[in-house]
Order: C-alpha cells, then structure tokens, then sequence
C-alpha cells in the first residue's frame, strides 16, 4: 500500500486524505463502520449508532459538518454535472490542476440526437472527470443532476435543461446519463446522480407567478402518462441514488413535504435506493434542517427515528461510493487525476455530441451542404457567429476550450465576419449595413442567430417565441441582398417561431444548434461542409407565436379543451398548426423503410378474477395490474434502406396510437421507441425494435390507472403503418 501512494504522490500531485477510516489513524480505522467486509446495512447501524443527537443533526445540510471524534471529515454534498462537471454548486471548486472540463452540448441539444448510448458515454465521461476532480480535492461525488422535467411549455428557461417535450425520451434519456454517472457496478458507485425536480415543475417566473409560489394544479390522468414518467424511469431502469423534489406544490401540498408523493410512489411503488434532497427531508439544500432539528425533536415535532432513517438514506450512499473504505488511492477510481480531465477523446465526444445533435430543418435545392470549392469566402454574420460561453447554456463549468462558429467556419473557408447586433437583444440596427455589405461580397452567407442565457435562463421565462429585437428584421434584410446562398443557424434552447424564414425562398438553409457546447462551432461547420450528415431530431415542438399569445404558462392541463379552446401541450395533445413538429429533422440522404415483420395479433394474457369470464373484457381496456406483463412485447422488423447518395444516420421514431375510441383517455400518439442506425449509401440495415405492451401501450384513465386497451393499436414509422390487435385473454378465476 505505501508503495502505491508514494506513485501516486509522484504522479498525480496532491493525493486526497481518506474522507473516513483513515488506514494511517489508528484509533478510528478499526471501527466497524470502516470494515468493507461487513455489509453496507450493517455499517452504517453501527456508525449511526456511534452518532449523538447534535451530530446527526449537523449531518441533514448539504454542507455536512465534520466529526473529527469519528475520524469523520465534512462533505459538501452539492454539485452539479448536467452536461460535464458543472462550477455550479459549492462541492465542486474549478483551478488549480483543475482549471476546466469537457462542456458537453447542452442536454436539449444532446437529446436531439436520440442516441441512448452517447448519453451513457457523456455521462460516463463526465463521472471520470468528477472522480478525477474529487481525487484531487476540488470536487464532490454527489451530483444533482439530470434535470428531467417535461418541456410542457416552449417559453420556460430551463426547458434547455431538459431532454424535451416526451416522456419516454426524457425516461430514456434519465435512465442512460444516470447509467453513465453511477457506472453499472451494481451497487457500487462511480458518483451519485439526482435526478430532479420531483414534479410537475416547469415554471420559474412567468407572469408575476414565481416556482417559490406556484401551486401546479395537475390531473391524475397527467400525472402518470406525463410528469412522473421520467422520474419513474429514473428510479426503477436508471437506478438513481437520489432525486430531488421541486420547490413548487402540486394540489395545495409542497412537494417536498408530500408523504403519498415521496413515501409512497417514491420509495414504495417505484422503490428508490437512495436519499431525497431538499427541504424537510433526508438532506436540505440549505440550512434550515441543521438549524432546527435539534428543537424539534425537544418538543416532540420530530422523532430520533426520523433523524435516523434520514442518515440511513445519505450514509447508505456515502458508503456506496466507498467514501469509508479507507485508503482512497486503492479504490476503483483512486487513479483519475488531471490528466483524466479534458482528454482528446473526452472533447472528440463533445464534438460529436454536437454533430449528432444538430437539426436540419431546412434544405431548399438542395444548397447544402456548402462545398469548398465553390464557396470559397463565407459571409459569417449575426450576434452569436463567434458564440464562446453562450454555446454551453447554463448548469455548464468552465471549458477546456472552445471553437466558435466562425472559428469552425474559418477552417473550411475565408471568412468576413459581422456581428449585425451588439449582442442577440438586437435593440437597433446599426450594423446592419456592413452586415448586408459582407452578403453582397461573399460566396454564402451563413446568420447565427438566436438567444442566449439573457432571454432564456433560471428564473427567466419567455415572453414569447420570436426572434429577440431586429434579430428577424436583420435576416431578412441579409438575406434578400446575399450574392450567394443564405443559412440561418439558430442557438437556442426552446423553440422559436422562424415561420418567416421558413417561407423566406432567399433563405435556402436552417440549421438549429441549440447550445452546442465546446466544440459546438466546429460541429456547425462540419454540417454545413458535409464533413458530416446531420441525423438530429427536434425533441420538441416548435410552435408558432399564436399559440403562446392566450395561453397562460401556469395551466398545467396536457390534454386540450375544445369547450374552453384550450389548446392542449406538446405533440402528444396538441393538434393545431406548428412551425416544426417533434421528431423532425432532414439529412443530406434518403431513407426508405419497410416493415420486414410485425405480429398482427397478440394475446394479453389477464388474471381473471376480478373479470368473470374473457368474453366481457374482450372490448375493454384491461387494467395493467390485471396482466401478466412480464416481458411481454411486439417485435418489429423494419429495413432501412439509404436511397441517396451520401452515408448517414437515420433515427427511427416509433408511435403508437391507441384504438378509436379512447380519445379522452389516450395521447393522440406516442413515442414508444425509437432506434438510431447509421446505413452506408445505396446500403440497407435491418432493425430489430421491441414495445414492451403493458409499458407503452397502456394509456391511463381520468382516475390516474393505467390500461391496455384491447383492439387495434396502430403503430406508426415515418409513413409505415402497422396495426396490432391486442385480445385479452383470461387465464381463469383464480380465488383469493
Ligand atoms: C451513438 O453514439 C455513439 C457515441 O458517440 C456512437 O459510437 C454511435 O455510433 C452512435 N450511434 C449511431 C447509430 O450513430
Ligand atoms: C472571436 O472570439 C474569440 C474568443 O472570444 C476572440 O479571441 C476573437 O477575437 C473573436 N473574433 C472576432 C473576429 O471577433
Ligand atoms: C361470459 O360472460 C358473459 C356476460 O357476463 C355471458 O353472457 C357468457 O355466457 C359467459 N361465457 C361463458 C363461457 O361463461
């Protein structure tokens, strides 16, 4: 062991003293908390059991005190790694040998790319630079991230946060980022995610209504078929070792202090391992519970048992991460350290990130993309054309270091460049002179557009979806005197109404970056060169500006009202006029698929005895603890074929909609699974995608239950149609 700390020592700098258990303190380190051989359970009794009142008590706040008595050091449990290791957070301390880290695109533009295992990979580099930072003293192991909440409405600031509008994509998206933090070591782990915020929260100031105040006022039926899917995805196939609740209430009752929320969904039906943050709870973000727990447990408020169960969840998890095995050097990740941070293949995966993101929404011609031969001077124009720290959104660190768009531009061609604005409030049009003049010089001319964390942010709603000040006003008029084609790039988090470019023939290209990351300038030139075949697709709707004009942002109804022209939210109820729809994004090829095989029937097996007998439920829905689930799924066989003549990447959506009938019960649609293949030119590649029955193609009734409608389902593939009969078939009476 001496011999593997002095390398360390010579190798990695500052080597991190033992958290507990110092193996070099001999009057502690034999205790039976610090003995790895004892089950976790086991330890963290004892070490509870050691604890007085006032220690425990010093233990509840995110800066937990230390007990020196115990050979115990403090921990600050907050940090943050939404896309990266975040500098938001105390627990995480940026310089030093630790002066940057991987920015990865922001998660609105990650999610885009519909790849479940490039979310895994950035969470997994993201957990080695954390370790590495830890190791090294400046960070922590406990991250309050992904932020999961459902996109609900297009105006709030930290839907760029999110995964989007769909609550399988943002489940699936939780489930895979939290796979990559956590490491898939059982129950082992690498650093502990949170996912958050425990629920129904997408407002932060809109309107005079603030998150501290808001009372969400939510259906049963929206509940469960929309605000808590992520967070049960979550738990039960992500595993978290901890979610965090919202500062809001839903229904009158905050939820941080919701025992049928936190205790019984939660903990019981969803079966969380691990601790809840914030207020009232196993820990406090913030000091509240350190200053007057130790009252309320005088006058009887609180129980030592609550005290108790509480540590049981945080130490539970201190211990999974290993933080009382003594020797940190010997553990899993003992080895990380500054050379593990912003390594070549961590920033090549941002960049890729970013390329994989990045949406083609518009492709007149088609002009693009733009080749070098041709296109020999680009015009590079707008208040985000050399974008550094607005690439990588808000929750983000410090980068290891960027490339703007113009930078990525200018290593394909000559550039002149134009900010056109000041900056993207766009208050006047002063420069939009030497804008226009560089068009008319220029071969192309590329726009950068969009916003920044000064329109969209935390604590910053929305006014509306257009374009910020003269911003459109300044396309247009770039645009109509352009020598050569014109693309419009946008930066954004949320969506924006850019109908007028859309129409706009003299705009041949749009391209939406969200925030892309470090690398994000590099990826936009690498699309618009065709060094790379864009394959993104919107995880939200882009609605037009009407549709925001009368709608308040604190209803938090899914479903439309016809009766009182509630328009109803996100594609899965809205059905009115959009500018760009979920899903949609364009390539540089085509993609042809076909149904290769699909069943036609599938029967549901079902308990009967609660039914009598098959006949009476062979029209209804059956409700999904009636059936016999277990892996019970349709398979499909889908060939995509690559009709044109460039290698790309096709993402396949997949929706189901439920039997007529069921309107009020069911979304018209629903994204149910969705598989991304790369295909060579000319090539074809067969997909194998499973739906899970009781899972996907359940629908939840007015009363919050979930059914599976039986009848015919139909399933959808860009314009491949396939429709399933599901019949329930009874299994008999069986007598309780
Ligand atoms: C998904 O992302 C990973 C990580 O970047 C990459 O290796 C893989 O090729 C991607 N999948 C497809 C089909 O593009
Ligand atoms: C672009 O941004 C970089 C980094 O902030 C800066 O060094 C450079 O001068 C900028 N270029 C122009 C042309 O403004
Ligand atoms: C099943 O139930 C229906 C309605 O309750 C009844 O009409 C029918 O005869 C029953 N069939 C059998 C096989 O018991």
């Amino acid at each position: 062991m001496f011999l593997v700390v002095v390398v360390l020592l010579l190798g990695g700098g500052e080597a991190r003293e033992a958290f507990a258990c110092d193996p070099k303190k001999s009057g502690t380190k034999g205790l039976a908390f610090c003995r790895t051989w004892l089950s976790i359970e086991e330890r963290v009794k004892d070490l509870i059991g050691r604890l007085t009142l006032e220690e425990k008590v010093n233990l509840l706040v995110n800066n937990a005190a230390a007990v020196p008595r115990l050979g115990i050091k403090g921990y600050e449990w907050w940090s943050e790694a939404l896309h990266g290791v975040s500098d938001v957070g105390p627990g995480t301390k940026f310089g030093g040998e630790f002066p940057a880290t991987t920015s990865f695109p922001q998660v609105i533009t990650t999610a885009a790319s519909f790849n479940a295992s490039l979310w895994e990979a950035i969470g997994g580099v993201a957990s080695d630079e954390a370790r590495a930072m830890y190791n090294g003293g400046r960070g922590g192991l406990t991250y309050w991230s992904p932020n999961v909440n459902i996109f609900r409405d297009p105006r709030w600031g930290r839907g760029q946060e999110t995964p989007g509008e769909d609550p399988i994509l943002a489940g699936k998206y939780a489930a895979s980022y939290v796979r990559g933090l956590q490491g898939r070591d059982g129950n082992r782990l690498k650093v502990a995610a949170s996912c958050k915020h425990l629920t129904a929260y997408d407002l932060d100031n809109w309107n005079g209504v603030d998150r501290f105040h808001f009372n969400a006022h939510v259906s049963k039926q929206d509940m469960e078929d929309t605000f808590n899917v992520p967070f049960r995805m979550c738990v039960k196939e992500g595993k978290v070792a901890s979610v965090m609740c919202s500062y809001n209430q839903v229904n009158g009752v905050p939820t941080c202090a919701d025992p049928h929320l936190l205790k019984t969904t939660l903990r019981a039906q969803w079966g969380l391992n691990g601790y809840i943050v914030s207020d009232c709870l196993d820990l406090d973000c913030g000091p509240f519970l350190g200053a007057h727990t130790q009252n309320a447990v005088n006058i009887g408020l609180l129980t030592q048992a609550h005290v108790d169960g509480a540590l049981a969840n945080t130490l539970t998890v201190q211990m999974r991460l290993g933080m009382y095995d003594g020797e940190p050097s010997l553990h899993p990740y003992g080895n990380l350290g500054p050379t593990d941070v912003c390594t070549p293949s961590h920033q090549e995966l941002a960049h890729e990130a970013a390329r994989q993101g990045i949406v083609l929404l518009k492709n007149k011609g088609p002009s693009f993309p733009l080749s070098t031969r041709r296109h020999r001077t680009l015009a590079v124009i707008g208040p985000n054309s050399n974008a550094t720290v607005t690439m990588i959104g808000n929750y983000a660190g410090i980068a290891c270091r960027y490339t703007s768009p113009l930078q990525g531009i200018a290593a394909h061609a000559m550039t002149i460049h134009e900010l056109g604005c000041a900056n993207v409030a766009c208050a006047d049009d002063k420069q939009f002179g030497r804008a226009i003049n560089s068009a008319q010089q220029a071969d192309a001319t590329v726009l950068v557009m969009g916003l920044d964390q000064s329109i969209e942010a935390e604590t910053l709603d929305r006014a509306g979806l257009l374009l910020p000040g003269r911003q459109q006003d300044l396309v247009s008029k770039v645009a109509a005197a352009s020598k050569g084609p014109t693309i419009l790039v946008i930066m954004s988090g949320g969506p924006v109404d850019i109908t007028f470019a859309k129409n706009d023939p003299r705009i041949q290209g749009i391209l939406w970056a969200g925030y892309p990351g470090q690398a994000g300038g590099a990826a936009i030139a690498d699309i618009l060169f065709g060094t790379a075949n864009p394959g993104g697709k919107l995880p939200m709707t882009w609605y037009p500006q009407s549709y925001v004009e009368n709608l308040a942002m604190t209803n938090m109804a899914m479903r439309a009202q016809p009766s009182t022209g509630y328009p109803g939210r996100t594609y899965r109820f809205y059905h009115g006029p959009v500018v760009y729809p979920f899903g949609y994004g364009l390539s540089y090829t085509r993609f042809v698929h076909t149904l290769a095989s699909a069943p036609k029937v599938v029967s549901v097996p079902v308990d009967g005895h609660r039914h009598g007998n098959g006949s009476d439920i062979g029209n209804k829905a059956v409700r999904v603890t009636h059936a016999r689930c277990g892996k019970l799924s349709i398979s499909l066989h889908v060939d995509v074929n690559n009709v044109g003549t460039k290698d790309g990447t096709h993402t396949l959506l997949v929706f189901s909609a439920p039997p007529a009938g069921r309107g009020h019960w069911a979304p018209r649609k629903q994204l149910v699974a969705f598989e991304k293949v790369h295909v060579p030119a000319r090539g074809q590649r067969r997909v194998r995608i499973n739906v899970h029955v009781c899972k996907l193609l359940s629908v939840v009734d007015r009363s919050g239950t979930r059914r599976i409608p039986m009848g015919l389902h139909s399933i959808h593939i860009g314009d491949v149609k396939h429709t399933v009969s599901l019949q329930a078939e009874t299994l008999g009476i069986i007598k309780s």
